[in-house]
């Protein structure tokens, strides 16, 4: 199945890869849904993931952010992240990377111009619109930060339920859904939309779909090959 795969990338003349929470996995970050170890089997997402949780409970929200900040800040890209930004940099342009992950991991292994869908946890932007006294350089420090003058607050820049996509991240992300020829899934449950669309779309418009994951998912029904493996083995595999 490897080697089928592998004459597939060779062949096709654009490949999009869509990246969720397993890519990281074995980099130590943990995933969203997995039973016992994913993050929504010990945290209710209402509470920690909501624009309505953070103006309820910024401190606790911020809090829980700026522990997966530090988590995230003492791990490294695997040998899958490494592999992605390889390739791109041997084959400039065939490879569209679209990860709906929060860690930057894909950006530190050296990918230059992933579509961050759903933003990156190292950043964070001002909750309401700012105002003329809202200055980057004059924020008071706390949990979370907020501005002296009208209380406005820091928020961490990813995108929580109910919210919109980054607008040409997503535009970007569904362009090369319908011009690839073959698109990899890797280490997404396949359960959170627009992001799972994408594979839906790419196999409307003739795409080869390819998902790595070792769990079954939603997705496999358009999938014409499923390879049960961790990323960080697979694709060094794949991709070499
Ligand atoms: P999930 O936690 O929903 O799914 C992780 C998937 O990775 C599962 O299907 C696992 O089987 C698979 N997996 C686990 N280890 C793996 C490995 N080593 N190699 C490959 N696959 C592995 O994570 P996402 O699909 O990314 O939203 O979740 C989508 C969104 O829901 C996230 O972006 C996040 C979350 O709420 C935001 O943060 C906005």
């Amino acid at each position: 199945m490897l080697e089928t795969v592998r004459g597939w990338i060779r062949e096709a003349r654009h490949i999009a890869v869509l990246t969720g929470a397993g890519m990281s996995a074995e980099s130590g970050v943990p995933t969203f849904r997995d039973a016992q170890t994913g993050l929504w089997s010990q945290f209710n997402p209402q509470e920690l993931a909501t624009e309505a949780a953070f103006r309820a409970h910024p401190q606790r929200v911020w809090d829980w952010y700026a522990h997966r900040r530090e988590m995230i800040a003492g791990v490294a890209p695997n040998a899958g992240h490494v592999a992605l930004a390889a390739f791109e940099q041997r084959h400039p342009g065939r490879l569209t990377l679209i990860t709906q992950n929060v860690d930057g991991l894909h950006q530190r292994a050296g990918h230059t111009n992933a579509l961050a869908l759903h933003g990156n946890i190292a950043d964070d932007r001002w909750l309401d619109a700012p105002r003329a006294c809202c200055r980057v350089d004059a924020i008071e420090a706390g949990r979370p930060p907020r501005c002296p003058v009208c209380g406005n607050l820091r928020r961490p820049a990813v995108v929580w339920f109910g919210e919109h996509l980054p607008t040409v991240a997503l535009e970007a992300a569904e362009q090369a859904a319908r011009h690839c020829e073959l698109m990899l899934v890797v280490g997404t449950s396949g359960e959170v939309y627009p992001a799972a669309g994408l594979a839906l779309t790419a196999h409307q418009c003739g795409a080869r779909v390819v998902i790595v994951n070792p769990e079954v998912t939603p997705l496999d029904a358009v999938a014409e090959l499923c390879l049960r493996q961790p990323a960080a083995l697979c694709l060094p595999l794949l991709l070499a």
